[in-house]
């Protein structure tokens, strides 16, 4: 059976571009699948400076995934910090990749230099090391993430291949999946941009966790262009196409057979609005649900622990004895 493993990081709320890109697949997925998913409240540490934010963020995050159609029986939801394997193989990662590689991950140029004055932590740049541990130790074949992943899935890759290659046959060479449509949700106030957690203005993102009417409103003031044509051309329509392409992920169509539909963008705005909340109201029923019995989500998430421990710790170990490491007789 194939085995899948994705990731998402607890750090702001859920937005509707994780949700299209990611968490979406990850359901539909699950029985197909030998599915892992990890809540990596680890990597959250490299843009976190006051204490008590990761552990609140990491349980909501655990009722947003449960609430989206995880199915605790079926996938194995964890948290990172309770799999302490992930640290161990991290550094053995971040061993064998070399600074050059690192340097050149986009996410690393970007993040650092949106945080500008900030504080920029080693973390932020040895983070992909991280990723690919999360991804190796579960002998994944799959990574089912958004377009912005890729980068970090092919350095996973690369890592896997060089790791085997010096110590022998270690790891699974994964792959990196991405949906047809909502692979990159661009932010509805600029068009170019993805739809991020790290965004300036919340206008342009659309939470899960949203009211309605807050995302209707936000649909209606999404930028467009002034040619007055419904078309889906992300180079010279990027607005309109992104309006075009959520509408097709929330109904299945593909973006042409959405655009052809459409000759104002009035009612595909409205329309792409009304999807969008059809699809989120009864997620959003489900996360307060959760969130009222914590006991029950802890249970899950210890359940989870278990489950990615009995896994993580066998990689862990054939890592070690493949290096050659001296055991502790
Ligand atoms: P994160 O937490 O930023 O995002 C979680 C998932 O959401 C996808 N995504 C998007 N998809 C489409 N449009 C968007 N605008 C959009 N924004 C986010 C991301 O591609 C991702 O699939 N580094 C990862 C977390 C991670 C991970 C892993 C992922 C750590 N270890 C191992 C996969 C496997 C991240 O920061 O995702």
């Amino acid at each position: 059976m194939t085995r899948v493993l994705s990731c998402i990081q607890p750090t702001g709320v859920v937005h509707l571009g994780n949700y299209l890109g990611a968490l979406r697949n990850w359901v539909s997925g699950q029985h197909e699948c030998d599915a892992f998913h990890g809540i990596v409240d680890l990597h959250a540490l490299t843009v976190t400076d006051r204490p008590g934010v990761v552990g609140p963020s990491t349980l909501e995050l655990a009722a947003t995934l449960f609430a989206v159609g995880l199915d605790p029986e079926v996938a194995t939801v964890f948290v990172q910090s309770h799999v302490p394997e992930h640290s161990q193989l991290g550094w053995v990662m971040e061993c064998t990749v070399s600074y050059g590689e690192l340097s050149r991950m986009t996410q690393f140029k970007d993040k650092a230099a949106k945080r500008e004055a900030d504080f920029v932590s080693a973390g932020l740049f040895t983070y992909p090391a991280l990723q690919a541990a999360d991804i190796l130790l579960y002998d994944a074949n799959e990574v089912p993430v958004g377009e912005d992943q890729r980068q970090h899935v092919e350095i996973t890759r690369d890592i896997a291949m060089r790791f085997n290659s010096r110590f022998g046959d270690t790891f699974v060479v994964p792959k990196v999946v991405t949906p047809k449509a909502g692979a990159k949700v661009t932010d509805l106030q600029e068009p170019t941009a993805k739809m991020s957690k790290s965004s300036s203005s919340e206008a342009g993102i659309v939470y899960l966790l949203d009211e309605p009417a807050a995302i209707m409103k936000k649909f209606k003031r999404a930028v467009t262009d002034s040619d007055g044509e419904v078309r889906f051309d992300r180079a010279q329509k990027p607005g309109v196409s992104n309006l075009v392409e959520i509408l097709a992920a929330c109904t299945g169509k593909s973006p042409t057979d959405v655009a052809a539909s459409y000759t104002q963008y009035g009612p595909l705005k409205n329309d792409a609005g009304q999807a969008v909340i059809e699809l989120l109201t009864p997620i959003q029923h489900r996360y307060r649900e959760l969130m009222g019995d914590r006991a029950e989500l802890s249970r899950l998430l210890r359940v989870g622990a278990d489950k990615a421990r009995a896994v993580a710790s066998r990689t862990l170990q054939r890592t070690y004895d493949n290096i050659g490491l001296l055991p502790l007789d």
